[in-house]
């Protein structure tokens, strides 16, 4: 979807980063919106992008995912939720290629689990990760270009050790400070990754997803270590980026919260399975979404706390 250039002045930034004060968001510039925003996804109207059926992933005995089918339809949010070992990090694992799966999942009309996992990137499928994964001795600029590096399939690193900042090196540098800007992490970008706080390195790792320019964003537990605050602000960037910049997003994610608030539908998981699948309020309501989430022995909660869970708060 390719929009208007917008300026807008956010300064809604500056409280992501364990206190420390991170600037602000300025404005989409030309350059940034040919960033990130893709191609208009080549799927036929009312079609899915993607289409995920019966996946079964196993590791040894264990079927950590079992006969899942769920889609996601062009630029909306869809969370894949559920208690701890349910498999939703398998089943992004699986999409991103990290794991061999079985099932059919479409993509744009290609059978994704017949791509080499290389290959997911360049076709527009964008990731981050539930332990951060940044390259942490390099610098946010660098970690931010190996996004581009998966989306352009090496030319830019090879060009860039062949020929000092060549056209191609030059534009991807500048495309990579543009979306360090509009994560307000410019100033940060030749710092070390690894020596940045948490919830910078976090805002790093959409960014180097951004930089493969996604049609799809797979999220996994972004919330995950933020405070309230950040949290709350890493909802209205998702939720910009679906809504203004016409990503579908899958995201997983236990804050119930931010779940909630954002999702157009949600799946449920339970051991693999699918539990169930609605809209946020049939969801939240579903008895067995509750029960899933009740646990036994000592790690037993009360219907009240579960059904609290489940409730967006304001
Ligand atoms: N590489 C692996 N080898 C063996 N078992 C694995 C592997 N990866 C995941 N599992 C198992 O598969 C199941 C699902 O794990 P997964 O990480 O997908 O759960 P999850 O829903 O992401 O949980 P959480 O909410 O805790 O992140 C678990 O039982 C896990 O131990
Ligand atoms: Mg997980």
């Amino acid at each position: 979807m390719r929009l208007p250039v917008l300026v807008k002045v956010y300064p809604t930034w500056s409280r992501i980063g364990n206190g420390d004060t991170v600037g602000y968001r300025t404005g989409w510039s030309d350059t940034l919106m040919e960033s990130v925003v893709v191609e208009e996804p080549s799927v036929a109207q009312g079609e899915p992008l993607l289409a995920a059926r019966e996946v079964t992933i196993a590791f040894g005995g264990l079927r950590a995912v079992d006969g899942l089918s769920f889609d996601v339809p062009a630029g909306t949010i869809v969370s894949l939720i559920g208690p701890n070992g349910a498999g939703k990090t398998t089943v992004l694992n699986s999409l991103s290629g990290f794991v061999r799966a079985r099932g059919s999942v479409q993509f744009q009309g290609i059978e994704l689990l017949k791509q080499p996992a290389h290959r997911r990137a360049s076709l527009g499928i964008g990731r981050t990760f539930q332990n951060l994964q940044l390259f942490s001795d390099m610098t946010l600029l660098e970690n931010v270009l190996t996004g581009q590096h998966a989306r352009l399939g090496g030319n830019v690193l090879l060009d860039a050790l062949r020929f000092p900042m060549v056209a191609a090196e030059r534009r991807a540098r500048v495309e990579a400070m543009e979306l360090l800007r509009y994560l307000g992490l410019e100033r940060y970008a030749d710092r070390r990754a690894g020596a940045l706080p948490f919830g910078i390195q976090k805002l790093a790792g959409m960014a180097r997803a951004l930089a493969v320019r996604p049609t799809l964003l797979l999220l996994d537990e972004p919330a995950a270590g933020l405070n309230r605050q950040e949290a709350s602000t890493l909802g209205e960037l998702i939720g910009e980026l679906a809504r203004e910049f016409g990503l579908a997003v899958l995201l997983v994610e236990h804050n119930m919260r931010l779940v909630m608030g954002l999702s157009d539908h949600l799946v449920v998981m339970a051991e693999g399975r699918k539990l169930t699948e609605g809209t946020p309020a049939e969801v939240r309501r579903d008895p067995a979404v509750i029960a899933a989430y009740l646990g036994q022995g000592e790690h037993a909660v009360s219907d009240q706390e579960v059904q609290n869970e489940l409730s967006p708060r304001s």
